[in-house]
């Protein structure tokens, strides 16, 4: 078994910064480089000031604070970072295609492909190659191809270079990160080589107790991490599909999601009704996986899948519905402030956020929004909506605070669960808002009594009246 001393991950993004960071922090021993083609990203990580990083994750700032300099270092010396590393992981982004074969579907791979390349020329001795992105199942195979037919400059330069690769897909969840590195249900290591299959098991087994650690083949590694999303994105579409049937009926969503989340066989994880699961990895990653089943000739497998983001499709879009008709069928000039705009709490992340789909609903209906988000910065805000939208210039602002946000407001959405909704002092701010007054809570996080004792209108999801 090779011991490793040098480690390269190239990509410094959500999961390679704060992975790099807990395995610098568990081996003192292991020098770490995590290199990135983006400068910005690199200094950001490079920044002294640590509220400067280029992510937020509670707790991430201090282990940053102790390893790095010391075994752990951010650059974007791509090729020397790979020449010295006993293991490279490749943990750059793999979106969903835009164009082409598969667009809409199957993952962008350019990439990945760029990265073995990379390793392949750079190189020196034997490499251990492990794919950190979450793959479609059978890239290990592509990867190898890249490493063995693209190492000619190094034979020239007698280098030499042999490879083993690895499949060892991450399971953090933005926000709880640092906790779900440090305290991971299960850490999956696939491959056909046992000894470098051992090299990276060693690596984990410094804080990681050995039952946790689950070896299979390549492909059950690469299939797991798609099939475990999409597990996971399933119940959420599946009781948000309760939430608008309890709306119609009577029932309460909170009540029947901790009924049935009582009986062990379901559990209580992932039942929390909301505005539609958002993030960077659910929807690629079923859409993915739907690409493959058709690849492999099982579409049938591939529309059952597609219904989870269809449903997550239709819960964004008729939040805004709602809100329309609550507010006399018209929102045309009103002014509406959106509380929460990351895709969850305690992260500054905003891909595929829910907030974005809804806000832009509402600007179409000729709203006027101000959007406060405690972590995500304006300039992020502007892009996503610009992105997509040509509304007319003033249609939006960014708040400072909530204050600010409710100034004037006919209504107030909250899209993000961060805790700084949970109490609020609803008599206060019904002063700032115009009457009749709403809110809407799309994450249970108010407290309805005290918005009802301040004389604001309250709608729930999944609240049946
Ligand atoms: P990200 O976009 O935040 O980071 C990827 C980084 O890779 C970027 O900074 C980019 O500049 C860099 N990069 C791209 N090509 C490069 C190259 N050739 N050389 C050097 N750097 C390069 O993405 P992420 O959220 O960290 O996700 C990375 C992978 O991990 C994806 O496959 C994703 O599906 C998977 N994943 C993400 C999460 C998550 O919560 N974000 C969780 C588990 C798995
Ligand atoms: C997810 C997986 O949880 C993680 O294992 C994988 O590595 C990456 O993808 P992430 O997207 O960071 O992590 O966050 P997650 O906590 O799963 O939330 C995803 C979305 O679902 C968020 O928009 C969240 O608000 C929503 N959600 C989650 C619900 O609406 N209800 C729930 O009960 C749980």
């Amino acid at each position: 078994m090779k011991n490793i001393c040098h480690i390269c991950c190239i990509g410094a993004g959500y999961v390679g910064g704060p992975t790099m960071s807990v395995i610098a922090d568990k081996c003192p021993d292991i020098q770490i480089k995590v290199v990135d083609i983006n400068p910005e990203r690199i200094s950001a990580w490079n920044s002294s000031d640590l509220s400067k990083l280029p992510i937020y994750e509670p707790g991430l700032d201090q282990i940053v604070s102790r390893t790095r300099g010391r075994n752990l270092f951010f650059s974007t010396d791509i090729e020397n970072s790979i020449s010295e590393a006993d293991m490279v992981f490749i943990s750059v982004n793999t979106p969903t295609k835009t164009s082409g074969l598969g667009a809409g579907q199957a993952s962008d791979l350019r990439w990945v492909e760029a990265s073995a390349r990379q390793v392949a020329q750079c190189a020196k001795g034997h490499t251990i190659v492990v794919e950190k992105s979450t793959l479609p199942v059978r890239t290990a195979q592509t990867i190898k191809e890249i490493l063995d037919t693209t190492k000619q400059n190094n034979l020239v330069q007698g280098k030499n270079p042999t490879f083993s690769v690895l499949s060892n897909p991450e399971f953090l969840a933005e926000g709880t990160a640092v906790n779900d590195l440090e305290r991971p249900d299960r850490v999956l290591v696939g491959g056909e080589d046992t000894d470098a299959i051992e090299s990276l098991v060693n690596i984990y087994l410094k804080w990681v107790p050995l039952e946790r650690i689950i070896k299979t083949n390549l492909w059950s590694s690469e299939l797991s991490k798609l099939t475990a999303n999409a597990f996971l994105a399933q119940r959420i579409s599946s009781i948000n599909s309760i939430s608008a049937l309890c709306e119609v009926t009577g029932a309460d969503v909170a009540e029947v999601s901790n009924a049935i989340g009582a009986d062990k066989r379901i559990g209580r994880e992932f039942l929390a009704p909301g505005p539609g699961f958002g993030g960077s990895c659910f929807k690629k990653d079923i859409l993915n996986l739907v690409y493959l089943c058709g690849y492999f000739g099982i579409p049938e497998v591939g529309n059952y899948w597609q219904q989870v983001v269809e449903l997550n499709n239709w819960q964004q879009k008729r939040i805004c519905k709602i809100v329309l008709q609550k507010l006399f069928g018209t929102v045309n000039g009103k002014h509406i402030a959106i509380l929460g705009f990351s895709f969850k709490a305690n992260t500054n992340d905003t891909r595929e956020s829910p907030a974005i789909q809804i806000s832009l609903d509402l600007l179409e209906e000729g709203a006027k929004l101000s959007i406060y988000d405690p972590k995500v910065k304006p300039q992020r805000i502007q892009e996503d909506i610009d992105e997509y939208s040509k509304n007319s210039p003033g249609q939006w602002t960014v708040a400072n605070d909530i204050s600010e946000a409710l100034k004037g407001a006919d209504a107030l959405l909250i899209l993000t669960d961060w805790d700084e909704f949970k109490n609020l002092d609803w008599n206060y701010l019904s002063t700032l808002m115009r009457t009749p007054t709403w809110v809407f809570d799309t994450r249970s996080v108010v407290n309805s009594i005290d918005i009802k004792n301040a004389g604001i209108n309250l709608w729930r999801l999944g609240e049946g009246v």
